[in-house]
């Protein structure tokens, strides 16, 4: 008895380096923008984070002085570049989750903001492999397809590279999935558990509606599968050129972090979470990133869980994303390697 409890400390504190026995320093780069903002908010509610440090490159003093306010134990600094404030937001953090970056306006594709956004993913990438080396990064900065090669590949070069402590954020696609298959169905959507694999843009989404417990006519499948591909470009449509998903992706986000936070801050066991990370599931189509569900454990990815059966239907899905996923990777791997 005595022994396991022992056993469970020193795999705890090995696997995160934060002062604070039992809660973890969580940095936000892009903290100041439509989803850092009420990330942050949601992050302050978190009893497992002891610090939230926020990281913009503008607006972060005003924002963190706001959140500090609220009245949970966290203590909140907020940085912006001046004054080594990047290496000061990411010093001891274990867990540094990324939205920094530009979001789409209609008519662009997430690809579409791989120019902007591959270099300030970069940049973060970098300065996160120098300064805290051991983190988890959850990667929300679209293309995703790309900008986690991108993160992977950087730290390939610093030679700190452990696939287990690197993300891609798709728990949006779920959160989506979920809510619109309830909407169908007249169910609660906290009681729909659907699975989304594949990667995060349009056809590399893939639903796998099979697995719901519902029947679907075709139609209906259809054009679910279509609205969870394509639910980004609703809110992008609505937005009218002001934005794309922040609030929902906020909820997404808050809701992935505080998943990882209770495998590698308290070890807990069985929590799962879908994400994009380093898979062998498609690696004989030379695919290296794949989201599925994933089993969180101490040391970040645990058990990648395979796509279970797959209907005819799900099966040309995957037929048509994997090209596209693999172009998207290659493209991030080839970015931040040139
Ligand atoms: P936003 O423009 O409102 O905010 C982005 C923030 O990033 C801004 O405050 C900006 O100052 C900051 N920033 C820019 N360069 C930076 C740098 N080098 N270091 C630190 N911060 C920097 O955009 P948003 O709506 O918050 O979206 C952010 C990103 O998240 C976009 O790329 C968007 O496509 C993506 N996104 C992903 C998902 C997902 O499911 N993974 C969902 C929604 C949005
Ligand atoms: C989303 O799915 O809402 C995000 O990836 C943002 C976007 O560009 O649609």
């Amino acid at each position: 008895m005595f022994t396991s409890k022992l056993v469970n400390v020193v795999v705890s504190k090995r696997a995160f380096s934060s002062s604070a026995a039992n809660a973890a320093k969580v940095a936000v780069l892009g903290a100041a923008g439509g989803i850092g903002q009420p990330l942050s908010l949601l992050l302050k509610h978190n009893e497992l984070i002891s610090h939230l440090s926020l990281f913009d490159i503008v607006n972060t003093p005003g924002v963190a002085a706001d959140i500090s306010h609220i009245n949970t134990a966290s203590k909140v600094t907020g940085y912006v570049p001046e004054n080594d404030g990047l290496k000061l937001a990411l010093t001891d953090a274990d867990v540094i989750v990324i939205p920094a970056g530009v979001p789409r306006k209609p008519g662009m594709s997430r690809d579409d903001l791989f120019n902007t956004n591959a270099g300030i993913v970069r940049d973060l990438a970098t300065a996160a492999a120098q300064y805290a080396p051991n983190a988890f990064l959850a990667v929300i900065s679209n293309p995703v397809n790309s900008t986690v090669a991108i993160v992977s590949e950087v730290f390939k070069k610093f030679g700190i590279y452990d696939p287990r402590r690197i993300f891609g954020v798709t728990t949006l696609d779920i959160v989506r999935a979920s809510r619109f298959v309830s909407e169908l169905k007249g169910t609660n959507p906290k009681d729909e558990k659907i699975t989304v694999v594949g990667g995060h843009s349009g056809v590399t989404i893939i639903p796998l509606l099979s697995q719901s417990g519902h029947t679907f006519t075709d139609e209906e499948l259809k054009a679910l599968t279509h609205r969870i591909q394509f639910g980004g470009d609703e809110v992008v449509k609505a937005k009218a050129g002001t934005g794309s998903a922040t609030l929902s992706m906020a909820y997404a986000a808050n809701r992935f972090t505080g998943s990882l936070l209770r495998a590698i801050v308290k070890g807990e066991k069985g929590v799962i979470e879908p994400s994009y990370v380093k898979s062998d599931l498609f690696k004989s189509d030379g695919i290296e990133y794949f989201a599925s569900n994933v089993e969180l454990s101490s040391e970040g990815v645990g058990k990648v869980h395979s796509l279970g059966k797959l209907s005819a239907y799900e099966k040309e899905l995957l037929s048509a994303a994997l090209p596209e996923l693999k172009k998207n990777i290659t493209k991030g791997a080839d970015f931040a390697n040139n």
